[in-house]
């Protein structure tokens, strides 16, 4: 289509919409801009206009409800996926979360987030994907074009520089206008002019001085300068007053209470805000309708779904796409006939953590967790298992094969809500111990008590810590006996955070293995937030037993020393990284540093997994074998390391984000503001280009990561084409094994007259090769990317170097390029 086709196109949609919003009287158009209830937008009939049914995201799609019962695939977390550095599995990716939208009669999901990695305490870190801007650029363009040709609405979010939790509601960013345009606005601009993103989500944090729901960045660059035809939706309660509303904020969520309603229906009336604002907000909803098949006679408009893909499939593909290799002294990969015992060792080996926490949760039919995988992978080799120190903390829910339901007779547990008399208001039957609502049928703002009761049989004799994780109190019965009355407070002030980061309390019951016990915990919540009035959480479970850290690291090194290999998976937990709360530090938790000393000092052959969202730090990281980094890999994790760790995958990631030796060394750090104030004073130097100002030496470079075979790159050639230039740097595979490389180029500009990073990342171009093979990466490198925001985007003349390698650090070769007047 040309140019002046599809203008007209536009035209012609745009009239037809226009009349639609004719029809409607203020009070109708109004109440279309506030959320019907959490998760979905009000239908109104006489204009054929369906409800919208919005869900997250970004790693998955969870649905309506959150509940077992409906589950989902469970996608790696971003950090895995930009790890693969690879468009193509994020288009994959997006691809898969619409085919699970449709299945689940989701419209739009709300995803990607793609704020930066400007500090690695980022407690959402794992949720987003880079340090880098262009890196993060690319793959945010790729998953929305993904999610958006199978006819789904996707949400770049959340609009801008919300990159910390700390006082995420409120803080103020100060940013400057170059680090703002040159960082945190750039993947935005990607995915709305390339892609054509249907949604932006705003933000909670302000930005210089003015909430994201109210700020004119909504209008420029967002509008005006990149052409945003869709909705600006807020982030869940993020929208605070009438003056979003003058603002380019098109909808409020959730609903159907908040700030809009009669007061924007009075405010219209003052002539605060325009009619003619108002009518643009739901002419950009109806065209969303349109876009998703949510409003009739808007056929024409509709995109049907193009792609199929095996969701499960994917997910162990791109889980394996997502390894980092960040060390291996030849171990890897493994050869399985000449290996006899493997010992696999560590808490997340057996419960692995699949994906961060908050609201990015899904839940998945099934879930490998390393142990599966490994024994999957070995079927006629030993593997044993060793617990070596203990990483959860609070309660975590029952086993659900553990779980009768005395009333159905079946596997599960039964749950009632209770009024204040006593009387049951609604009853269902679960088949989890872990329980969220945040819509669906269950009265649960109008509930005084919460009842779970299951028949429970531990496999384990002795002292068991029962309890629960919610806000309120709860009195926890066992076999008809009242064991304990314990209330939980909440130790958070932001209310998202107390619902899916909930404190845990628990007592102590005499427990024999394979006995049953009735439990039953009635829960009475305490409402920490009207927001969250209608929301609910509450994990019936058991805390873990802490005692003699000692013997357990004991057991682990007698284990290592008896097998071939050892493979120690360590990790965090869900009270280390997610929604709601920064991380305090990068270290790992509980005794997880001297489990690996002990058991690479019992075994040379130690291999190292780290399932963790975002850098930790490894002290050992020379006294291993090998280091894989395999962050949150999805419910297909455990297959997908089984597959790296013997070679039927290579590892395919490369780091999307600077790993420090120690958390001393890291340039950016603070994301904690001061007097409600977060500076960027760091400008545009984050991530890479703030540890080569500073000259300081990471653990692991941006870009690093190395697969099972070798390479040899060049000779480097450059055309000019009409967008910028285009390298051709030849990749040869000089192994004996098929691989994948990750050529990359940064730029540089020596005697430059302004400020710039000591190199910037250009471009990059995956190449996939036989052995022997030479493959050809193809970067284009956009003039824009040599261009730096003053007041505009402006171009220095004169010769920029364009450096080819494999990492930051890493750059053997060098061709010059000329930005001319
Ligand atoms: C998060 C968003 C999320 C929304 C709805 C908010 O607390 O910041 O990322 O999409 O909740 O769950």
């Amino acid at each position: 289509m040309t140019d002046t086709t599809a203008m007209e196109e536009a035209a012609a949609l745009g009239d037809r919409l226009g009349d639609l919003v004719s029809r409607l009287t203020l009070e109708d158009k109004v109440t279309l801009l506030t959320g019907r209830d959490f998760w979905t937008t009000w239908p109104l009939e006489h204009i054929g206009l369906r409800r919208m049914l919005i869900s997250d995201g970004p790693s998955g799609v969870r649905g309506e409800v959150w509940d077992e019962r409906s589950p989902s695939i469970n996608l790696p977390s971003a950090t895995a996926l930009s790890s693969s550095w690879d468009p193509e599995i994020a288009t994959r990716y997006g691809a898969v979360s619409a085919l699970e939208a449709r299945r689940k009669g989701v419209d739009v999901v709300l995803g990607p987030t793609i704020n930066l990695h400007r500090s690695p305490l980022g407690g959402r870190h794992f949720e987003a994907f880079s340090e880098d801007p262009v890196l993060t650029a690319e793959l945010a363009a790729a998953y929305v074009a993904g999610v958006q040709r199978n006819g789904v609405g996707a949400t770049p979010k959340h609009y801008v520089a919300n990159d910390f939790e700390t006082e995420r509601h409120t803080a103020d960013v100060r940013v400057g206008d170059r680090a703002l345009h040159e960082l945190y606005l750039l993947a935005f601009e990607k995915a709305v002019v390339q892609s054509r993103a249907w949604l932006v989500m705003s933000a909670y944090n302000s930005v210089n001085g003015t909430t994201a729901s109210e700020n004119d960045l909504l209008e420029t660059p967002l509008s005006s300068e990149w052409g945003f035809d869709g909705v600006v939706i807020s982030d869940w309660t993020a929208v605070r007053s009438i003056a979003a509303a003058a603002a380019s904020q098109d909808l409020a969520m959730p609903g159907p209470e908040g700030p809009w309603g009669d007061a924007l229906v009075a405010a219209v009336h003052a002539g605060t805000v325009t009619e003619a604002a108002i009518d643009r907000k739901v002419q950009r909803l109806l065209l969303l309708a349109a876009r998703v098949g949510a409003l009739a006679g808007f056929e024409d408009v509709a995109t049907e779904p193009v792609d199929t893909e095996d969701g499960v499939a994917f997910a162990r593909e791109a889980a394996a796409e997502g390894c980092v290799l960040v060390g291996n002294d030849g171990l890897l990969p493994l050869d399985r006939d000449s290996v006899s015992t493997v010992a696999v060792i560590g808490h997340n080996a057996r419960e692995a953590r699949t994906q961060g926490g908050g609201s990015a949760t899904v839940i998945p039919a099934s879930v490998i967790s390393p142990l599966d995988g490994i024994r999957a992978a070995f079927p006629d080799t030993a593997v044993t298992y060793e617990l070596g120190a203990v990483v959860q903390e609070g309660v975590v829910q029952l086993p659900p094969s553990a779980m009768h339901n005395p009333v159905t007779g079946g596997p599960g547990a039964h749950v009632r809500f209770l009024d204040g008399d006593g009387a049951a208001l609604y009853t269902e039957d679960r088949f989890a111990s872990s329980l969220v609502y945040f819509s669906g049928d269950a009265p649960v703002g109008e509930a005084a008590v919460i009842e779970f009761v299951t028949r429970y049989t531990p496999d384990h004799t002795g002292e068991l810590l029962i309890g629960f994780a919610a806000v309120g109190t709860g009195r926890i019965f066992v076999d008809g006996e009242l064991v304990a009355e314990v209330a939980a407070a909440s130790t958070s002030k932001d209310a998202g955070a107390a619902l899916l980061a909930p404190p845990s309390v628990s007592a102590a019951v005499d427990a024999v293995a394979g006995q049953p016990l009735d439990l039953r915990v009635a829960f009475a919540p305490h409402r920490t937030a009207e927001s969250t009035r209608h929301a609910l959480s509450l994990t019936v479970g058991i805390e873990a037993d802490q005692s003699d850290p000692a013997s357990k690291i004991a057991r682990a090194v007698e284990a290592a020393e008896a097998a071939d290999v050892a493979v120690v998976v360590v990790g965090t937990n869900a009270r280390v990284e997610s929604e709601g709360y920064d991380r305090v530090g990068l270290a790992l938790p509980c005794a997880q540093d001297e489990l690996v000393r002990a058991v690479a000092a019992a075994n040379p052959r130690t291999v190292v997994v780290v399932n963790a969202g975002s850098p930790i730090e490894m002290p050992w990281r020379h006294e291993v074998a090998a280091v894989l980094v395999t962050y949150f890999g999805g419910q297909e994790y455990g297959n997908a390391l089984a597959d790296v760790l013997v070679g039927d995958r290579e590892p395919g990631g490369r780091l999307p984000t600077t790993w420090a030796a120690e958390q001393a060394d890291v340039p950016v750090l603070d994301v904690t503001p001061r007097d409600g104030v977060l500076a960027y004073d760091e400008g545009i130097h984050i991530g890479y280009r703030a540890w080569l100002r500073a000259g300081r030496e990471p653990a692991y470079p941006f870009g690093a990561g190395l697969g099972y075979t070798t390479w040899s790159l060049g000779p480097v050639t450059v055309v000019d084409d009409a967008e910028g230039w285009v390298l051709e740097v030849p990749t040869t595979n000089t192994g004996h094994r098929a691989g994948k490389q990750v050529v990359q180029v940064y730029a540089a500009r020596a005697d430059s007259s302004i400020e710039r990073p000591v190199r910037w990342l250009v471009g990059f171009a995956v190449v996939r090769a036989d052995a022997g093979v030479t493959g050809t990466a193809r970067v284009h490198v956009p003039r824009r990317a040599l261009a730096h925001w003053a007041d505009g985007w402006r171009y220095e003349t004169g010769k920029f170097t364009l450096q080819v390698g494999t990492s930051v650090a890493d750059l053997p070769l060098a061709v010059e390029v000329e930005v001319g007047v």
